[in-house]
């Protein structure tokens, strides 16, 4: 793996820091001084930081069914925290990969890797996330062509990407988006004249939710490699 991803994968540095620490040649590969975060190292390579030898260690990731009423930070604020749901080790190096709101439901992914969340949840990633909306009034029939269009949402220059709307009832509809810009479901519904009632969140890319509401899990090798 690069030597930045590991010098984040044995420490608690970010990946900024990591790199900063690498440029600033307080790394050493088999006594050797790296100055490339690019640089290939192995597990047993012995990897030193200001002399101090690194062992790499496993990254965790997890899907969990997020239930209403509870938030995506890793503290409890007006309602509790989800990690309150996952039962591991030192959750307080844990975060959300996409955050959901405190009445939203459904997926959410957790990880300490910030290279993969990075993944995830940047723009240019384009990683689909389908949400199951409940709606207060009929969806309108000109909604999908919009919604594929593109939106303004208030207070923003760029249109939403497009995105692709599913009628499963006149109230109830599946979207899939590829971006994740603040409320944006809830915004979108908005500008369009219509308001989001409930919002569960069914899959992010290829990794669908299988777990009851509380549960957790960790991901296969294979869904955590669908985001390279
Ligand atoms: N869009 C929203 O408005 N809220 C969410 O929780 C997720 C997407």
């Amino acid at each position: 793996m690069r030597l930045d991803k590991f010098v984040c994968k044995s420490t608690a540095l970010t990946r900024n820091e990591a790199t900063r620490a690498i440029n600033a040649g307080e790394l050493s590969v088999n006594g050797s001084v790296i100055l490339d975060a690019a640089t290939q190292v192995h597990e047993n390579n012995s990897v030193r930081l200001n002399g101090l030898m690194l062992k790499a260690r496993d990254f965790r990731y997890i899907l969990l069914h997020k239930p209403a009423a509870t938030i995506c930070s890793n503290v409890d604020e007006v309602y509790p925290s989800v990690f309150n749901h996952i039962d591991v080790e030192n959750p307080s190096e844990l975060h959300v990969a996409g955050r959901l709101d405190a009445d939203t439901t459904g997926l959410v992914l957790v990880t300490d890797d910030g290279r993969w969340s990075f993944d995830i949840i940047r723009p240019t990633r384009r990683c689909e996330k389908v949400y199951r909306v409940g709606l207060t009034y009929p969806i309108a029939e000109d909604v999908a062509l919009r919604f594929k269009q593109g939106i303004q949402l208030q207070g923003e220059t760029q249109l939403t990407l497009p995105a692709s709307l599913e009628v499963i009832s006149p109230r109830e509809v599946l979207l899939t988006i590829t971006e994740g810009r603040f409320h944006q479901v809830k915004r979108m519904f908005a500008a369009v004249g219509n308001r989001v009632l409930s919002l569960h969140r069914e899959r992010i890319g290829q990794i669908s939710l299988d777990v009851a509401v509380g549960q957790w899990r960790y991901l296969s090798a294979d869904e955590i490699g669908s985001f390279e």
